[in-house]
């Protein structure tokens, strides 16, 4: 009953959201036209590849900028740069990296969705892209493929950055731990990472009974005001919604957990650009963590 009730619930909204792809197709054709002065959104995908939590063409615009912006403040050079993308679904950050590559630079994405690299395979087709399919589970977006760790298949040290959007909120403990240690494998000496995570820190704390009052004075347990209550690892620092059927639905970290995914690594926060999810002006919505390869 539940699940015909979902099915249905799905179908009402796509049936709904005819009218929105029509006009956004209508009006991408449009727009792209009157763009003058920030060539690379002009990349922006249509609604159907819009995913990563960020649907609509203007926050994809927006969210493009953030991070066109924060990899000009953290990569070494002005052009010529290497970047490797964790988790790059339809390519958000393959727009936001293309002003940084130049001739002699690359930007590789790597995603467990063979759909999503597909897609991109096709949309970026300059040699400085390339994409790799990662054959691996998460049960959110990869529940079919093997269960084993995979090495990113890459060189040590190749890169000058390793990006990861909205991902490592995704990622189970025993993942998140793994694949940090692929960041520190890759990285060069001196290189950096922009890693979005939700960061269950005071600020955080200090947060909760705003949401909390009004997840109680809405009467819903409407996700996004990010509670997250119901501890989803061995070491407790991982924790998700109650709401959420498995970490990789949506999981934040304590800053306990940070500290066990640096460990053993040559990787230091250096900063954290707060997220605006915890009703505080921020950079981003979830936060963003700098590390730093000694
Ligand atoms: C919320 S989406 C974000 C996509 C993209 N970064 C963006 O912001 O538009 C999470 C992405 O992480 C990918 N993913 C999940 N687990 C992964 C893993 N272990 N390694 C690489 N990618 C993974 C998913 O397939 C999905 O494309």
């Amino acid at each position: 009953m539940q699940s015909l009730l979902t099915m249905l619930k799905s179908w009402v909204r796509a049936v709904l959201d005819l009218p929105y792809l029509l006009a956004d197709v209508l009006f991408l054709a449009r727009d792209k036209r009157r763009v003058l002065r920030t060539r690379n959104i002009l990349r922006v995908p249509h609604l159907p590849q819009r995913r990563g939590g960020k649907r609509a063409y203007g926050e994809w615009c927006h969210v493009t900028g953030i991070f066109q912006t924060l990899l000009h403040a953290h990569l070494p050079r002005p052009t010529d740069n290497c970047i490797l993308d964790a988790g790059c679904g339809t390519g958000l950050l393959a727009l936001a990296a293309e002003p940084w590559l130049g001739d002699h630079g690359r930007y590789v994405g790597l995603d467990v969705s063979e759909r999503d690299l597909a897609f991109c395979r096709r949309h970026f087709r300059e040699p400085h892209f390339e994409f790799v399919h990662l054959p691996i589970y998460n049960q959110q977006y990869a529940a079919g493929q093997a269960r084993d760790r995979v090495r990113w298949p890459v060189a040590d040290a190749a890169f000058d950055m390793v990006t990861a959007l909205s991902v490592w909120t995704h990622l189970n403990e025993d993942d998140a731990v793994f694949y940090f240690k692929e960041i520190d494998r890759v990285l060069r000496p001196g290189g950096a990472a922009l890693i979005t995570f939700f960061v269950l820190d005071d600020a955080y704390q200090q947060s909760l009974p705003l949401r909390t009052d009004r997840v109680a004075r809405y009467h819903t347990t409407d996700k996004r005001w990010w509670v997250f209550d119901k501890p989803c690892s061995q070491s407790g620092a991982w924790l998700c919604p109650t709401w959420a059927a498995c970490p990789e639905v949506a999981v934040g970290v304590t800053p306990p957990g940070l500290a066990l995914l640096t460990a053993g690594t040559a990787l230091r926060v250096e900063r954290i650009y707060p997220g605006n999810w915890k009703e505080q002006p921020g950079v981003y919505f979830q936060d963003v963590v700098l590390l730093r390869k000694r």
